[in-house]
């Protein structure tokens, strides 16, 4: 017998939505239901009390309202909440996000590797330790991205201003970096556009990791949905209008 309870995903707004598109990819029979915490975002420049406060709150209505696992797709939110979260709410898997600094340094051992988050993320101890542990042989180099997760809930991503934000952040690594792990999940869908201003590089982000191991805890837990099961997506935002509905739906249109 299947488990067609719901899987819960979050973020502070519409990044979560490029973890989300991973997660149907792989799992197409489960129900998801996405919440984004666009009144609240961005999450990235919070002190990480105030973060762990809001992923609280959204994680105790979806557990009230029957998932059977949640997913944190923020790496914010992951760096800030995850552990405490696991604690609180310790008969429910919850699945976060972490920046792919692993794989990319696997791929490029003696690379130099721009990793873009956060100034919360790069900050809290997740991802110092990452760093510690994968980062000795390639030059690892950590940018704060402030202000692009905010722009990018705008939505209107080729626009002029995007452009300049970008080369505000990253301009200056143009021709001088193998690799960008995207450490927001926001940044995924401005990937063209930081590869219009950095040339050649090879991204990881952290959508197919998440999903994998999603299947994997459902699976240890037999909560899989059934194979012939009709799988779902529907979104919530705290921004609840049908304006910013509309613009969810537009982003889990676009081609990552
Ligand atoms: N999408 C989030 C992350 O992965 C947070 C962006 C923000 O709200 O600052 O870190």
């Amino acid at each position: 017998m299947g488990d067609d309870r719901f899987v819960g995903v979050f973020d502070s707004g519409v990044g979560g939505i490029s973890i989300l598109k991973s997660l149907v990819a792989e799992l197409p029979n489960e129900t998801f239901r996405f919440f984004g915490d666009s009144a609240h975002a961005p999450y990235g420049d919070k002190p990480p009390e105030e973060v762990l406060r809001l992923s609280q709150s959204i994680v105790d209505t979806m557990v009230n309202d029957g998932a059977k696992a949640i997913v944190i797709a923020c790496n914010t939110a992951t760096s800030a909440a995850a552990r405490s979260l696991r604690t609180t709410y310790s008969d429910i898997p919850i699945v976060g996000v972490e920046p792919a600094l692993k794989p990319a340094t696997l791929a490029f051992p003696q690379g130099r590797i721009l990793v873009m988050a956060t100034a919360v993320t790069l900050a809290l101890e997740k991802f110092q330790r990452l760093a510690a542990q994968w980062g000795s042989g390639s030059q690892v180099i950590p940018v704060a991205c402030v202000g692009l997760a905010d722009r990018i809930e705008q939505g209107n991503l080729e626009a002029d201003d995007m452009h300049e934000l970008l080369l505000s952040l990253v301009g200056a690594y143009r021709g001088k970096v193998d690799a960008v792990v995207l450490g927001c999940t926001h940044y995924a869908f401005v990937k063209q556009q930081i590869r219009d201003i950095l040339g050649h590089v090879t991204f990881f982000d952290s959508g197919a990791g998440t999903a994998r191991q999603l299947r994997r805890v459902l699976t240890e837990r037999g909560t899989l949905a059934n194979a012939d099961s009709q799988g779902s997506v529907s979104f919530a935002s705290s921004k609840d209008t049908e304006e910013e509905l509309t613009l969810y739906r537009w982003f889990y249109r676009q081609e990552l």
